[in-house]
C-alpha cells in the first residue's frame, strides 16, 4: 500500500486498461481481481469504464482511479465529468479522480478542471485527487493556484524513459508518481526497430539471476523506487505474472544499471504539445 499525501491509502499496483475493448474490459477486469489486484485504473477517454463497473459491482474493496479528458475540461464540465464517470462506473464515489493530460493551450481551463476536483474533494465524491502526463512546467503554474497539491502524477515511466526531473520535482512537492506503460509496452518502441524493454539483455541478466521474468524486474524496479504501477494485459497468465512480484527484492546496484537504460526519449505523446484539436477524440457514450 502507498498512503497518498493526504492520507488515503492505495494499493500500488493498478491493473490498467488503457486500449482494452469496452466489451472485453468487464473479463479483463475479472481477471486482476481472481489474482489479486485490488486497484484499477481507467479513463473516461478509454470507453470503458462501464466494462470496469460491471466488473467490480457489489464490490467495496477495489480502489478506482478515473480521468477527466481534456473535452471536459472546465469547472462545470468537470463537475459533469465526475457525474458520467461515476454513473459508467456505478459508484457514489471515486477513489482517485485525475486530470488525463495539462491542456498547455488553454491552462486556465485545465486550473478550472483542477478546482472542480478540489469541489469533489471537499463534498466527500471523490478520496483523492491529481494529475496525470504533467511536466515539471505544468505542475508549478498548478501549485501556484491550486489549494490541494495533487496526490498522483501519473506519466510515462519504463526503463527506457525514466523521467527523473519530473519524478523529483513530484517527490519534493508529496506528490507520488504513477508510471504509465511501466513495461515499456508502448508500440513506439516495438515500431521503431529499438530494442523492446522486455527482450533488454540488462533487463534479461537481472530477471535470470533472480528466476524471474523481465517483466517482474521492471515492476520491482519500479515499486522499490516507490512508485504505483499500472501494468496492463488481456492475457490471464501475464496479469497474474504482473502482480506477482512481491517475493523479491534488486540490489541497488540493479535497480542502478536499470536506471541506466534511460535513452531520453518518450514512447508517448509529447505532453506539451497537446490541443483540443490533435488530442480531441471523440468519448464513447457506450
Ligand atoms: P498482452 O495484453 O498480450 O499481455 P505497457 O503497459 O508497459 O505498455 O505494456 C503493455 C503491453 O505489454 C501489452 O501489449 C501487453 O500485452 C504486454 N504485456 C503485459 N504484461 C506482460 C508480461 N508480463 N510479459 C510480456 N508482455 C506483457
Amino acid at each position: 500500500m502507498l498512503t497518498l499525501n493526504n492520507g488515503v491509502t492505495m494499493p500500488e499496483i493498478g491493473f490498467g486498461v488503457f486500449q482494452t475493448p469496452p466489451d472485453e474490459t468487464r473479463i479483463a477486469v475479472g481477471e486482476a481481481l481472481s489474482a489479486g489486484y485490488r486497484h484499477i485504473d481507467t479513463a473516461a477517454a478509454y470507453g470503458n469504464e462501464r466494462g470496469v463497473g460491471e466488473a467490480i459491482r457489489g464490490r467495496d474493496d477495489v480502489f478506482v482511479e478515473t480521468k477527466i479528458w481534456i473535452s471536459d475540461f472546465g469547472y462545470a464540465e468537470t463537475l459533469h465529468g465526475f457525474e458520467k464517470s461515476a454513473a459508467k462506473l456505478g459508484v457514489d464515489q471515486i477513489d482517485l479522480l485525475i486530470l488525463h493530460q495539462a491542456l498547455p493551450s488553454e491552462f486556465d481551463r485545465t486550473l478550472e478542471a483542477y478546482r472542480a476536483l478540489e469541489t469533489l474533494l471537499a463534498d466527500g465524491k471523490v478520496r483523492a485527487i491529481g494529475v496525470s502526463n504533467f511536466m515539471v512546467d505544468h505542475l508549478t503554474r498548478l501549485l501556484d493556484t491550486a489549494t490541494v497539491v495533487p496526490a498522483i502524477n501519473q506519466i510515462e515511466v519504463h526503463p527506457y524513459f525514466t523521467q527523473a526531473e519530473v519524478r523529483a520535482f513530484g517527490e519534493k512537492h508529496g506528490i507520488i508518481t504513477q508510471a504509465w506503460s511501466p513495461i515499456g509496452g508502448i508500440t513506439f518502441y516495438r515500431d521503431s526497430g529499438h530494442t523492446s524493454t522486455l527482450q533488454d539483455p540488462v533487463i534479461g541478466k537481472i530477471a535470470a539471476a533472480h528466476g524471474r521474468t523481465p517483466a517482474q524486474v521492471m515492476l520491482r524496479w519500479h515499486l522499490q523506487q516507490g512508485r504505483s504501477v499500472i501494468p496492463k494485459s488481456t492475457n490471464p497468465k501475464r496479469i497474474a505474472e504482473n502482480f506477482d512480484v512481491f517475493g523479491f527484492d534488486l540490489t541497488a546496484e540493479e535497480l542502478a544499471a536499470i536506471d541506466a537504460l534511460d535513452t531520453g526519449k518518450r514512447g508517448g505523446p509529447e505532453p506539451t504539445a497537446v490541443t483540443l484539436a490533435n488530442f480531441g477524440m471523440p468519448i464513447p457514450e457506450a
